[in-house]
């Protein structure tokens, strides 16, 4: 149906239009039935249904309808699977319209900034690109059946210690490559309907009430067509919040703020203009859903559970095997640890979902008749070793020929609403991993946790498989990895350092309550640890498979590129073992040209390939300016210089297979405004200015004599040597003070000005 928006806002009361902009109450937006406005309503996230039928809340504690959970984004992004994602997000878009939703609250793509953050389990990465495309997959799945989705928690929103009123400060620079570029680009190519703010603030501003966030980038930079609603009670100012950009509050504010926003019209303190945009903003996104309803629409609990297990499948990532794994059918196994019959599969909180059945490992290797025994080894939750357990767990490792233990992080241990205190496992678990896997060489370690934990005994364990929060699903995917009915394709979508101090955030994390300093700026996860030469236990990238691949015929289409053009990097990989199985291609690039500051690689295209035994396939990703670039604060914009960099294909960050390298031309020009502090080698390095500024130090080394032959031996190098470095780094106004008042310096900076800016 064709709406006039602009019509019917103008139809509305102040009243109407101010009430429009907060919920009716938890889940629900209001309605104006004179004028045909809908009661749409809203529900978590990210993956599975949360709508809550009766008493309402944010924090998973009411019980709502029965739904499938779906693997948590630690699980998905580990995929890098995006046509698994996509198909994951129409089936959560499906069970949104059988349920009547209008928006699934989600997907959540903040950076894992530290391994601690309690809701890590609900992003995706450290890394903005694979965050970006990995949003984008869910969210075009779920809009795909005309449901809106709710990117959260827009925008540097990185714990949860204080995360309702903390500042996050950082540089501009860092903002925009590592805590905005996912949201960049999903905004850009999948258009959610709707953001939702943080509650945080960015450099001192509540993001709910920051302009330059909600509008100058979102919306002026990056074309966001839908409503900005606000993470569940973080409006601060709602006037300013208004006049900031944000359009819905969330839930409802018992009519306190509707009020605010009148009183500021009609005392113009707010242009109505502003309140009309943002109910159009809303409107726009609500009709758009009544107008597009599927009766089709089916939740049918049995399929997506099925389709949770596929899913979940795709996620698994074996860390580690010295080819205990795949487990052979005759084979006595014997398996420890609770969660071997209850698995660990989802995070506490407003993504809590309210299962429709859950498999358990145990579950679906007694369904298919394997040789398996079970022993508790340690409790589901909390951290306590009964020592008799311990022994029985020692006991039945030495009676099987294979113990595998399903161990990671326990539910209080991860949660929304509070950090994790360490980046260990339980020592309970640890300590029956140590003891059995000294009795039993053939030991595998299965992990169900959301962000990278310590792993002490990796190294005395035979097999290591991270199924993270794998969903309801998660036993029989595991199984199908554990026997090889399924070959493990996901790799790590996160580093795993060896111990929390290597972290890059360890000394600012999570700050003094009123503050936290992102001091380690773009240099998150493996761009630090890369960066600073420090080995960690499992690299971004990482992940191991039951069969081999070999990479060949690395090739450009062309050998040069500028701001608008393209190359695409093309690779054939063969699989080269004796099963099926995916190969993740990864593709990094390398700024050559020495430029300051920049990372030693950086994500930024990838592919994964479904390969037979013998066959082979090409991958082919395309990279632009922008995959070559860093934000200059300067320039304000994202900015290559001239010059050559490298492209990396490979299995993992630590496994690159082959290099090539391509040439980049820019047009784009840094901003040079010379002033007194402006060095000579500032003006030597820059086209505009380095004849003119030649020909000073010419004259400055002649007039200091350094051109004449010294007798005395330097240390630091010859007279003129060490005259040209102190020249390079002396600004023109101390020139000038040496010239002894023969340069003018008002007069020499107008000139420099000219040059720069001819
Ligand atoms: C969470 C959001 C969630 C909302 C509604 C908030 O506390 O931060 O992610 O969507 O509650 O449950």
């Amino acid at each position: 149906m064709n709406r006039n928006i602009k019509e019917i806002v103008a139809q509305m009361t102040l009243e109407e239009k101010a009430g429009m902009c907060s919920g009716k109450d938890f889940w629900f937006l209001k309605s104006v039935e004179r004028l045909g406005i809908p009661n749409v309503m809203v529900s978590d996230g990210p993956h599975g249904l949360r709508k809550q039928d009766s008493e309402g809340d944010h924090l998973g504690l009411n019980e709502s309808i029965v739904a499938v959970c779906f693997p948590a984004a630690c699980a998905t992004a580990s995929s890098w699977d995006e046509k698994m994602l996509e198909s994951m997000g129409k089936t959560l878009g499906e069970e949104c319209q059988a349920e009547n939703v209008s928006i699934l609250l989600g997907p959540a793509a903040n950076i894992k900034r530290s391994p601690l953050c309690g809701r890590n389990f609900e992003y995706f990465s450290e890394d903005p690109y694979l965050t970006g495309r990995m949003a984008i997959a869910e969210i075009k799945g779920v809009q795909s059946w005309d449901v809106g989705t709710s990117m959260k928690h827009y925008a540097a929103n990185n714990q949860e210690f204080n995360r309702m009123s903390c500042s996050s400060n950082l540089s501009e620079r860092a903002f925009r490559e590592i805590y905005l570029t996912g949201f960049e680009m999903a905004v850009k190519e999948a258009q959610p309907k709707t953001l939702m703010c943080s509650y945080n603030k960015i450099n001192g501003v509540y993001a709910s009430e920051n302009k330059k966030l909600l509008t100058d980038i979102l919306r002026d930079e990056w074309g966001f067509q839908g409503y900005v609603m606000t993470d569940w009670g973080a409006v601060a100012d709602r006037v300013k919040g208004i006049q900031a950009g944000l359009d819905l509050e969330m839930p409802a504010s018992g009519g306190v703020n509707d009020r605010k926003i009148v009183e500021a019209v009609k005392n113009g303190t707010l242009d109505e203009k502003e309140l009309d945009k943002a109910v159009e903003n809303i409107l726009r996104v609500s009709f758009s859903y009544i107008d597009h309803r599927h009766p089709e629409a089916r939740f049918d609990r049995d399929a997506d559970h099925a389709k949770a297990i596929d899913c979940a499948t795709e996620c698994g990532v074996l860390l580690e095997n010295n080819g205990i794994l795949p487990l052979s059918a005759g084979k006595k196994i014997a398996y420890i640890g609770e969660y071997a019959a209850k698995p660990r599969f989802q995070g506490g909180g407003s993504s809590h979902i309210n299962c429709s059945k859950v498999t358990s490992a145990l579950e679906s290797a007694q369904a298919k008749g394997r040789n398996v025994t079970y022993t508790k080894g340690f409790p589901f939750d909390g951290d306590v070793l009964d020592e008799a357990e311990l022994a029985a767990a020692v006991k039945a490792a030495q009676e099987a020929d294979v113990a595998v233990i399903f161990a990671g992080l326990p539910d209080v241990i991860e949660s929304e609403g509070y950090d994790r205190k360490s980046m260990a496992m339980p020592v309970c678990q640890n300590r029956v991993i140590e003891e059995v896997a000294k009795v039993q060489p053939n030991t595998v370690v299965v992990l169900h946790n959301g962000s990278p934990v310590e792993a002490p005994w990796a190294d005395s364990v035979a097999a290591v498989l991270e199924m993270y929060l794998g969903g309801q699903g998660v036993g029989e995917a595991t199984d199908r990895l554990l026997y090889g009915e399924a070959n493990p394709s996901g790799r790590l979508a996160e580093s795993f350092p060896y111990r929390l101090e290597d972290n890059p955030s360890y000394l600012n994390f999570p700050g003094d309550g009123f503050n936290v300093d992102y001091a380690e700026g773009i240099y998150v996860g493996y761009r630090y640890y890369e960066a600073k030469k420090l080995p960690v236990r499992w690299a971004f990238g990482h992940g191991l498979s039951y069969t081999t691949f070999e990479y060949s015929n690395l090739r450009l289409s062309a050998p040069s590129m500028s701001d608008d053009t393209t190359v695409t990097v093309s690779v054939d990989v063969t699989n080269t073992g004796k099963v099926a199985g995916k190969e993740v291609v990864q593709l990094y690039v390398a700024d050559k040209n020495g430029t300051p500051g920049r990372c030693i690689k950086e994500l930024k295209g990838f592919e994964k390939l479904s390969l037979q035994p013998g066959e082979t396939k090409t991958a082919s990703m395309v990279i632009d300016a922008r995959a070559l670039s860093f934000y200059h604060e300067g320039l304000g914009d994202w900015y290559a210089p001239s010059g050559t960099y490298e492209v990396l294909v490979g299995h993992a960050s630590n496994d690159i297979k082959l290099t090539a390298e391509v040439s980049f031309t820019t047009a784009k020009k840094l901003p040079l405004i010379i002033t007194g502090a402006t060095t000579l080698g500032e003006l030597l390095k820059d086209s505009r200015t380095a004849a003119v500024a030649g020909k000073m130090v010419a004259e400055m080394g002649k007039a200091f004599g350094a051109d004449q032959p010294s007798d005395e031996p330097n240390p630091l190098g010859s007279g003129a040597e060490m005259m040209e470095a102190m020249m390079y780094g002396m600004p023109i106004k101390s020139l000038a003070s040496f010239s002894g008042g023969a340069i003018d310096l008002d007069g020499l900076i107008a000139t420099l000005n000219q040059f720069a800016n001819a």
